[in-house]
């Protein structure tokens, strides 16, 4: 039987409840697909700031300790959950769960390529803030950021009366994200959107002079259209369908990937990957730890589940077993279960609680 080692960092709020049921999911693929998984359990996030936090020097903790590191070094991919918090809002930037967690483990594994799946189905279309008559039959679109370069990793400066943050792309960056986009086009509708602000940015005008590039040296095939970035979240409201993959760099990747997971309904349903050029990813769910719900067994542990999905399908190469989960999921949305974020109290749904949903993906594994 193979055997796979996943670091486990549920982290704070409702991390660790929803994570508990991608677990159950996990061991339910390692009785049917036998599958085996070590599950490494490490601190994260404002979880880890207070068990590493000293009272003796008073000293604030980590968020991503030595331990967890190494943990995730040792691991063949890395299931996150979420980080955050009111208690740690206080801190310094980069002290904080979110950015002191996060941002460090994109950075030491390279994790260059955010790919973040967007869309509902009909079963769903009413959880879409979108009007029906644009959602039609649903609509499906992945967006592809890059997530280890742009203004989030360029020198920060910050003097008395200026700040600035460089927005700095190489040549090597572009290309390699936008390989990752057309690959991924290859299998879906064909088609590349590139957004950019190359109106403006140096930054963009470079960008898009790479992309079209690789474009025409390497998948001519593939359709690709460009969008400023302004423009283009406008139109992923009114022409969702046309979508295929959205290819963009890390800033503007943030703003329009929040933006598609608004529409597909809940964002407890969206699933992310971030991943290196050896396939090693963190996988997460999109939305944060919401701790105004944790604890009550309301959480919907969908984008977890599904992030597991995927851990399986891109790290592990395991796609028979991800196709399951993502089989089961459909089914119970299908045959009508809730939790409260998709309960709409419509005839044939039913509501069901965090660990109810997760046996019932259980029992569903085909
Ligand atoms: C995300 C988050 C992070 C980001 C924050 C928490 C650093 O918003 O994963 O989209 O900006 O990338
Ligand atoms: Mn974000």
């Amino acid at each position: 039987m193979k055997n796979y080692k996943i670091a486990v960092l549920s982290g704070d709020g409702i991390g660790p409840e929803v994570m508990a049921e991608a677990k159950k999911v996990l061991a339910a693929v390692t009785e049917k697909f036998k599958i085996g998984f070590e599950f490494n359990e490490q601190l994260v996030g404002g979880a880890a700031i207070d068990a590493t936090h000293s009272t003796n020097s008073g000293q604030v903790g980590e968020p991503l300790p030595e331990a967890t590191m190494q943990a995730c070094e040792a691991s063949d991919a890395i299931l996150f959950g979420s980080v955050g918090g009111e208690k740690w809002n206080s801190l310094p930037p980069e002290k904080r769960p979110e950015v002191g967690a996060l941002l460090p483990l994109r950075k030491k594994f390279d994790l260059f390529a955010n790919i973040r799946p967007a869309g509902v189905s009909k079963v769903l279309a009413h959880s879409s803030p979108l009007k029906p008559e644009i959602i039609g039959d649903g609509f499906s679109f992945t967006v592809i950021r890059e997530l280890t370069g742009d203004v989030y990793f360029g020198e920060k400066k910050r003097g008395t009366d200026f700040s600035s943050d460089l927005m700095i792309y190489r040549k090597a960056e572009v290309e390699r994200i936008a390989r990752v986009a057309f690959e991924l086009a290859k299998n879906s509708k064909k088609k590349v959107t590139n957004v950019d602000k190359s109106n403006v940015l140096a930054t963009s005008q470079f960008w898009r002079s790479v992309v079209e590039e690789i474009h025409q040296k390497e998948f001519p095939e593939i359709e690709l259209e460009h969008l400023y970035i302004d423009n283009a979240t406008m139109q992923i409201l009114v022409r969702p369908q046309s979508f295929g993959v959205i290819l963009t760099s890390n800033l503007f990747g943030d703003i329009l990937s929040d933006e598609a997971a608004q529409i597909s309904g809940s964002i407890g349903l969206q699933a992310s990957a971030s991943i290196n050029s050896d396939k090693f990813g963190l996988y997460e769910p999109m939305g944060g730890s919401a701790p105004d719900i944790a604890g009550k067994g309301i959480a919907n542990p969908i984008a977890q589940i599904l992030s597991a999905a995927m851990l399986l399908e891109i790290s592990l190469n395991e796609k028979e077993a991800a196709a399951s989960i993502k089989g089961s999921v459909e089914k119970v949305l299908a045959d009508g279960l809730r939790t409260a974020d998709i309960f709409t109290g419509a005839d044939g749904e039913q509501k069901v609680s965090t660990s109810e949903m997760g046996d019932a993906i259980v029992k569903n594994l085909s």
